[in-house]
């Protein structure tokens, strides 16, 4: 037994990559995946034991205020994914290409995932479409930079769709995602996340494939799930899709602690005699 803990402990410890996620799957371990834009929030997701840090471009809705993810830029991005990849030590830190850095061209797409793994050392790249794509994820995990794919409510095409409501619900759009997935992972990506999806329909991609799935609204049979964590922190309110649980309600608890700070100055409670050089 005490050979078996130190075992898990060593497992638990390693640091994440992309063939231990392959593993990972392969042995039947969810994978818990969560976002971060911040070097404090990376580092206590990462002392936390989650297995995957995303540098989301929901960075856009959570952390810029705009409606979409569609205005984050290379620049803000590589900033982002900066600061988190400084507080990550064990976890697998992966950058969201933004809109527009991977579409126009694949040596563009090329050279701007060079430069998130360059410049600010993400260890993998997510970007956003199916089979389309997939010649643009070839010449970049032929450079030697991973690549995670993303299906299914793929925000950065809101405009598109024209509307946040699940996709793959109609026989034609599931067998089509199926069949991006399959793309997805014969151009060599590690992973997929399934977004918003039929919990049915993301049964049928996970077991299809030798990858994992990790799944934001698409039901418990992915490989490994991810929420974004201002919204799970209770952090980010201004709307709660039904896929998110709340696991802390920290925006009650900040507002709380800043009334507080504001009375006590007022009272000239704050700062005190101990509190005073
Ligand atoms: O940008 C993001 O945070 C994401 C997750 C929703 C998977 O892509």
């Amino acid at each position: 037994m005490e050979l078996r803990k130190g075992i898990m402990a060593t497992q638990e410890s390693r640091k994440v990559t992309t063939q231990r996620l392959l593993e990972m799957k392969a042995r039947g371990e969810p994978i818990a995946c969560l976002t971060a834009y911040d070097y404090l929030t990376a580092s206590i997701l990462d002392a936390a034991g989650i297995d995957l840090v995303l540098v989301g471009d929901s960075a856009g809705n959570v952390f810029a205020g705009y409606d979409t993810t569609i205005p984050m830029t290379v620049e803000q991005m590589l900033y982002h994914t900066q600061v988190v990849a400084r507080g990550v030590k064990r976890a697998l830190v992966v950058a969201d290409l933004p809109f527009m850095s991977y579409q126009v061209s694949e040596e563009e797409a090329l050279r701007n995932a060079g430069r998130f793994v360059k410049e600010a050392l993400a260890e993998a790249v997510k970007l956003e479409g199916g089979e389309y794509i997939c010649p643009t994820i070839r010449r970049i995990v032929n450079a030697g930079i991973p690549v995670m794919g993303h299906l299914g409510l793929t925000p950065q095409s809101i405009h598109k769709f024209g509307t946040y409501k699940a996709r793959g619900a109609t026989p034609e759009e599931a067998e089509r995602i199926l069949a991006d997935a399959k793309a997805l992972e014969h151009a060599g990506v590690f992973a997929i996340v399934l977004e918003k999806i039929p919990a049915e329909l993301a049964r049928r991609v996970t077991e299809s494939l030798s990858i994992p799935t990790i799944g934001i609204g698409a039901g418990p049979a992915c490989d490994g799930q991810v929420l974004v964590t201002p919204d799970m922190l209770g952090l980010f309110t201004k709307f709660r899709p039904r896929f998110v649980r709340r696991y802390a309600d920290l925006g009650a608890q900040m507002a709380e602690a800043f009334a507080k700070y504001r009375a006590d100055v007022k009272a000239r409670t704050f700062p005190s005699e101990e509190e005073s050089y």
